[in-house]
This record gives C-alpha cells, sequence and structure tokens, in this order.
C-alpha cells in the first residue's frame, strides 16, 4: 500500500496539465470526495496498526502535494484568464459617463459673455474678507444690521474677519489697486446667515458689475442695464428701474424684468405683481471712491449687482434653489455641455 502511495505521488508530479478543463478531471480524479486520495483514507481504516503511522503521514504529504499542484496551477491559469481578457482590443470600451456644466457655471458664464461684449473684464477676490472690504469703505455705518451676527459669518471670535456677505468687496479691491478707467465683472460665492429655504440659502452666487471713468452717468448705468436685460432675457423683455437704498451708491436702484412666466399678467413667481426683481444698481458714492483714493471730482461710475441663482431661476424655470446643491444626477444631466 505504500509502494501505492509513492506511485501516486510520482504520477502527480510528472503529471502535465495545461489549462483549466484539464486541471478540473486532476481535481475530480485526485481530490475530489470520490477521488483516489479520499479512496485511500478509505482504506487507512483497515490498515494493520503497525504501520498505520507511517502510512497516515506518507497519506497526509500525498494530498499536501496533490492540494498545493492544483492551487498553484489554479492560480496560474487565473492570472492568464485575466490578461488575455485585457489584452483583447476589439472590446468595445466601458461606458464613460460625460458630465454636463452646472446650471450656476453656465448662467455665471453667459452673464460675464454678454458684459465681456461690451469690453467688462473679469476680476475675482477673497471669499474670507475683512471689514473694511466688505463693510466699511463701502459705508455700510458700524451699527449697519448686516454687520450684525445673525447676518454674516464671522471667522472665529475676530469681528474683522468674515465670510463675504456680497461680491461688492471686489469692487473695493479692484478700486485700491487700479486707477481707472476701470470697466469689469466679478462673479463670487458669497455667504450669509440666512435660513435655507425654496428661495434664500446661506451659500450663493453673485456677479458684480462695475464701471469707472470720466463722464459716466445714470443715463449709463441705465443703458448698459437694458442691453444685459435684453440679451439675457430676450429682446421682448420689459426693464425697469425703481429708487432703492444701498449705502455704496447714491442715487441707487433695483433693476425688474417683465415676468417671463405670466408676460406680465401676475402670477405666483411675480406675486402678482408682473415684475421680478434681478439685480441692485446705482451711481458709485463719492465717498467710496474716495476711500480708494480715486479722485471723485474728475471720476464717477456705476456698480450692479445680480444673483446668479435667482437668474438661472427664471432662465430655466426652477421653482426651488435648494436643488442647485443637492447634485441629483438627474437635475445636472439637463443641462447641456456647451458654453
Ligand atoms: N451688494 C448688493 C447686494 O448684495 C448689490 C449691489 C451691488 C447694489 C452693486 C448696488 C451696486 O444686495
Amino acid at each position: 500500500m505504500l509502494d501505492q502511495i509513492e506511485q501516486i505521488f510520482k504520477e502527480i508530479e510528472i503529471l502535465p496539465i495545461n489549462n483549466l478543463a484539464e486541471l478540473e478531471v486532476f481535481r475530480i480524479k485526485y481530490l475530489s470526495k470520490k477521488g483516489i486520495i479520499s479512496q485511500l483514507f478509505e482504506d487507512f481504516k483497515t490498515v494493520p496498526n503497525e504501520i498505520k503511522k507511517n502510512f497516515g503521514q506518507q497519506l497526509n504529504n500525498l494530498k499536501i502535494a496533490g492540494q498545493a499542484k492544483y492551487d498553484a496551477c489554479l492560480s496560474e491559469f487565473s492570472k492568464i484568464n485575466v490578461i488575455q481578457t485585457k489584452k483583447d482590443l476589439s472590446a468595445p470600451s466601458d461606458n464613460v459617463q460625460i458630465g454636463s456644466r452646472h446650471p450656476i457655471s453656465l448662467i455665471k458664464n453667459e452673464i460675464c459673455q454678454i458684459f465681456g461684449r461690451i469690453g467688462f473684464n473679469i476680476s475675482e477676490g477673497p471669499e474670507i474678507e475683512d471689514d473694511w472690504h466688505v463693510f466699511s469703505a463701502l459705508n455700510f455705518p458700524s451699527e449697519h444690521p448686516a454687520r450684525d451676527m445673525q447676518d454674516t459669518f464671522f471667522i472665529e471670535k475676530n469681528p474683522d474677519i468674515l465670510l463675504r456677505t456680497h461680491t461688492s468687496s471686489v469692487q473695493i479691491r479692484v478700486m485700491e489697486r487700479q486707477k481707472p478707467p476701470i470697466r469689469i465683472v466679478m462673479p463670487g460665492r458669497v455667504f450669509r446667515n440666512e435660513a435655507i429655504s425654496y428661495r434664500s440659502h446661506c451659500i450663493f452666487h453673485q456677479i458684480e458689475g462695475l464701471y469707472i471713468d470720466k463722464n459716466v452717468s445714470f443715463a449709463d448705468l441705465k443703458q448698459t442695464l437694458i442691453y444685459y436685460g435684453k440679451e439675457m432675457f430676450g429682446s421682448g423683455v420689459k426693464i425697469r428701474l425703481r429708487p432703492s437704498y444701498f449705502p455704496f451708491t447714491e442715487p441707487s436702484a433695483e433693476m425688474d424684468i417683465s415676468c417671463s412666466l405670466c408676460k406680465g399678467k401676475g402670477c405666483n413667481v411675480c406675486k402678482h405683481s408682473g415684475w421680478l426683481e434681478v439685480a441692485g444698481s446705482g451711481m458709485v458714492d463719492p465717498s467710496v471712491l474716495e476711500n480708494c483714493h480715486i479722485d471723485s471730482s474728475n471720476y464717477s461710475g456705476f456698480a450692479f449687482g445680480m444673483g446668479v441663482e435667482r437668474t438661472a431661476m427664471l432662465k430655466y424655470d426652477i421653482k426651488d434653489l435648494r436643488i442647485y446643491f443637492e447634485n441629483d444626477i438627474r437635475f445636472l444631466k439637463q443641462f447641456s455641455a456647451a458654453l
């Protein structure tokens, strides 16, 4: 019987196995429950006691050798299998998901392009700002409610360092370092401590505009906003300017467009007024120019600021601005990759 084990040892050792199918034949013949090795374990019970120890050892070694050969062949053939599938250059490629631009980026780009066509360049500033650039230089009195903890996010306990609440801070940064003529748009993210709802969020985007030169008048502001309104919302749109107040512009005006949904008849979106507010604007207050060391007796200018989320809601008929931040692929996929 020991001879038999030795012979099977040799057999296993020299047996050529060339592929997975042959390996399976090997497994069934030697290693399966009804295979030769299992059979020998059965015979083991009847082996005389004096050779049991030696026989048991030999048999165990045989089983280990058979399993080792099987494992070695299996890992080799699986490797070959992987290489073969990788090598198939004619196989169709994996489905690559192509993204689309976010509607906020599309509108931001469109606004910048509209102003780019009439000579406005683009400038950007920091999101973490100081009190001077967000408030003081823009004529906000020290007791102004916009500085309040309820509106502004401060960085740690230092009341001088905060998240900008509007992109008007970039006006100051540009005027401080650049001499007129200045003609720029300033896109950016702004932060306000507001409850999140379908119409307001604590993070949103604005685009600021600034034009400073000699003899810039309110007529220039009006004409620029009319041009923008028609480019953005179509030539049929009606535009109106309403008197308003901002600490850094005088006079100030709010820009409304006729409601595109009800064509001015009145609906839920325009709160039955027929008009939608799209931008704040005004003539830059002379003291703001002086704060930036621009001679207000020589230069004048206008500024405007608009919300990107709101503009995108009007253009794409989006009812709830929270959807911009949810990254739901079904929403995002609707916007083309163009622009
Ligand atoms: N910064 C103002 C706001 O956030 C908008 C504005 C910009 C108004 C420029 C006038 C001029 O509401």
